[in-house]
């Protein structure tokens, strides 16, 4: 190489990376910090990390499953088989559904790692997935990284945040590669009735395309709302793959678990991109998972009342300010208009972080058709809910 060459290269990052629109979640930390520095007591209403322990038992499992010299290895690349049987047993007790754990279960170092390796899976560059706006960043993001081109469709309020199926034009359907949904829904709570599962189905079906059901909150759950699996659906399973997550259900977002099913040959390729690039969910944790899984149901009920304690006062609290603010049946989110005075989400969350030392989600985080709403996360405990409202009063945060 001529000297010439050598001084004009410089080490740069791939335009995947360059390319990659700035993940606001890192920005909105950024922004947290700059207010803690400046001595403001933040509340933080962002991001949907669980602020409640792990279940006893299921760290005590993890204490003695870390003093196990087996347990130190790499682990089984697919999960190991009693916490795969543990999976089946627990899909079928909680959604009625059979899945074989010999060959179509993966377990996963949390969900977001499963969603972004199967986009990358299925995903050539200048395929089309479609994905609904809002989305959780990663069922985004996998596509852009794999290369791929987003079909964005707009989740509306008058459609109860479903997507409208009508509006995918047919040389876009006739195109897409994959399909993501997520109900019940982050950020706007909402769930999906069984009609809109069997026309997404069909859909898919029709026109080959692979559909990923992202059902992170199938537990999170009020007033006897139960979601469905997508394999409560007639004809899924040629065509969908299912993925859950840890985090919500048991408390367990540090521990990084969460699982994908779905017929062999998709779990298969799933299987072939994570085994390149990862060595599996640590031994440790996947003892932890079983227990998880296998414990007496009133640990997660006691989440979810807690979450649901919250959900009152959070509703109550907003719509005393006259914002719009529903109780979802399902979720640990609110997703809500920002008052007109605001051009943008973000300035909104900033206002309000400097006003009241609240930090809530702007829209834009979930995508670019998004940035008239933010999410506010329950993840604060009551007393400091209380004080969220107290601040929003005195500082007249208010709805106009
Ligand atoms: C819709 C959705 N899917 C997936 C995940 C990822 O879960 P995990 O923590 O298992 O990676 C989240 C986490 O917030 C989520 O909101």
């Amino acid at each position: 190489m001529s000297q010439e060459i050598i001084e004009n290269k410089k080490i740069q990052p791939s335009e995947r990376i360059l390319n990659l629109p700035k993940y606001i979640f890192a920005q909105l930390a950024e922004l947290k910090q700059e207010a803690i520095n400046k001595g403001i007591d933040v509340i933080d209403m962002s991001i949907g990390n669980p602020d409640g322990a792990t279940p006893d038992p299921v760290v005590k499992v993890a204490l003695e499953a870390i003093q196990n010299p087996q347990n130190h290895g790499y682990p089984n690349f697919r999960g190991k088989i009693e916490l795969r049987k543990a999976i089946a047993d627990w899909m079928k007790r909680r959604y009625f559904v059979e899945v074989n754990p010999e060959k179509e279960v993966q377990t996963l170092i949390g969900e977001k790692e499963g969603l972004a390796n199967i986009a990358l899976a299925y995903t050539n560059p200048q395929d089309t997935n479609i994905i609904p706006d809002p989305y959780y960043p990663v069922l985004c993001r996998g596509t852009l990284i794999a290369g791929g081109i987003p079909y964005f469709v707009k989740l509306k309020e008058e459609n109860r945040f479903l997507i409208d199926l009508g509006e995918i034009p047919t040389d876009v359907a006739k195109k897409a590669k994959m399909f993501f949904i997520n109900y019940p829904n982050n950020p706007t709570g909402a769930v999906a009735p069984k009609s809109f599962l069997q026309d997404v189905v069909s859909f898919c079906r029709e026109y080959n395309i692979l559909l990923i059901s992202d059902l992170a909150y199938g537990e999170v759950c009020f007033s006897n709302y139960r979601p469905y699996s997508i394999f409560n659906i007639e004809g899924a399973r040629d065509i969908a793959m299912e993925f859950h997550s840890f985090t919500k259900t048991f408390n367990m977002a540090g521990w990084r678990c969460g699982f994908a099913i779905g017929k062999e040959e998709f779990i298969q390729n799933l299987y072939a991109m994570k085994s390149n690039i990862d060595y599996g969910t640590s031994t440790i944790v996947q003892d932890a998972c079983i227990e998880a899984l296998t414990m007496d149901d009133s640990y997660v009920k006691g989440i979810m009342d807690t979450y649901d304690a919250r959900r009152e006062i959070v509703a109550q609290g907003f719509n005393n300010l006259g914002f719009y603010a529903p109780r979802s049946d399902a979720t640990m989110y609110f997703w809500i208009k920002i008052p007109s005075k605001f051009k943008t989400s973000m300035e909104f969350c900033k206002y309000l972080l400097e006003k009241t030392g609240v930090l809530v989600t702007p829209g834009s985080a979930f995508g670019q058709l998004s940035d008239d709403r933010f999410r506010v996360s329950l993840v604060q405990p009551i007393l400091r809910l209380q004080e969220v409202f107290k601040r929003f009063k005195e500082a007249g945060i208010k709805y106009e």
